[in-house]
C-alpha cells in the first residue's frame, strides 16, 4: 500500500539561517502511530510544521498523492490535522462549539453536518457538556482536549499533535492516551515524554539536530540506553499492559 505520508530528502532552514531540517526521508503507511522523539530543539515541531505545508524547503512531502507545496497548502491541511502546542493558539472563539464548528463551516459544510461533527468531537474528548464555555475559561488538560476536538471535528485522515501530554497530571494523560489510542487516523505525535510514547505508539522515529537518527519499533528504541543517552533522553521500559 502506498504509504499516507512520502518525505523525501526534505531539508528546511529557518530565514535566519538555522538549520531546521536536513535531508529527512520517512514513509508513514496509513493509520500508524509514529513516536517523533527527540530533545528540545531537535526539530520535531518544525517537521510537523512540514507535513502541514506550513513551511516549505527543498526536498519533497508527498501526503495522501499530494506534494506540499504552497499551492496545494489548502488541500494538505484538510488532510493533516495539526494540534498545536500551545492550545491557545487553537481556540479563539467565544465558546468552545464555535471553536470547533470553526473548521467544518470553513469547510463550506451545511449547519446540520457542522452541528453533529461539533457535538461528535466534543462527545470524543468529554467535553459535550461545556460547548457553551468560554475555551479561556477551561483548565489546561480541557484546553489541550478543546484543541484536539477542533481538528476531529474536520476529520482529517492524518493528524499531528505536538507534545500534546504537557501540562497534563497523570489522570488526564492516562485519559488522552485512551483517547489517543482509540483514533483510527495515522498519529504522529511530537514527545519527549517517553513512557507517553511506549503507551501510545509501535514506532518511533528519534530525530536530532534535523537529522534522522533511528526510526524502528518503540521497544528497541527507547530500551537502547545508549542511543537514548547520547541524543538527552531518558530510556523506558514498555508498559507490561500495553495492548496495541
Ligand atoms: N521560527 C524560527 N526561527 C528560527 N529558528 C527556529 C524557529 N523555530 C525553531 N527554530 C530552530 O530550529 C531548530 C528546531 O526547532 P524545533 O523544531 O522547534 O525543535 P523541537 O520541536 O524538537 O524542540 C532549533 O534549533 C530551533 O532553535
Ligand atoms: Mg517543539
Amino acid at each position: 500500500m502506498a504509504p499516507v505520508i512520502s518525505i523525501n530528502g526534505f531539508s528546511y532552514r529557518y530565514p535566519d539561517g538555522t538549520d531546521g531540517l536536513y535531508d529527512i526521508s520517512l514513509d508513514i503507511a496509513g493509520g500508524e502511530k509514529i513516536a517523533l522523539i527527540g530533545p528540545n530543539g531537535s526539530g520535531k515541531s518544525t517537521l510537523l510544521l512540514a507535513m502541514g505545508a506550513f513551511l516549505h524547503g527543498h526536498g519533497s512531502i508527498v501526503v495522501d498523492g499530494v506534494e506540499a507545496n504552497k499551492k496545494n497548502a489548502k488541500q494538505i491541511r484538510r488532510a493533516v490535522g495539526s494540534v498545536l502546542q500551545n492550545p491557545d493558539e487553537q481556540l479563539f472563539m467565544p465558546t468552545l462549539l464555535e471553536d470547533v464548528a470553526f473548521g467544518p463551516l470553513n469547510m463550506g459544510l451545511g449547519d446540520e453536518e457542522v452541528l453533529r461533527r461539533s457535538m461528535d468531537a466534543l462527545g470524543i474528548v468529554g467535553l459535550d457538556g461545556m460547548k457553551h464555555k468560554a475555551p479561556h475559561h477551561l483548565s489546561a488538560g480541557q484546553k489541550r482536549s478543546a484543541a484536539i476536538a477542533t481538528i476531529l471535528s474536520m476529520n482529517p485522515k492524518i493528524i499531528t499533535m505536538d507534545e500534546p501530554d504537557t501540562s497534563l497530571d497523570p489522570r488526564n494523560r492516562n485519559n488522552l492516551t485512551s483517547l489517543l489510542k482509540s483514533l483510527k487516523q495515522t498519529l504522529i505525535i511530537a514527545t519527549c515524554n517517553i513512557p507517553f510514547a511506549a503507551a501510545l505508539c509501535k514506532r518511533a522515529v528519534l530525530i536530532d539536530s534535523g537529522k534522522i537518527i533511528a526510526d524502528g519499533p518503540v521497544e528497541e528504541i527507547i530500551t537502547d540506553e545508549k542511543l537514548m543517552q547520547s541524543h538527552g533522553l531518558e530510556t523506558a521500559a514498555i508498559p507490561e499492559s500495553i495492548d496495541f
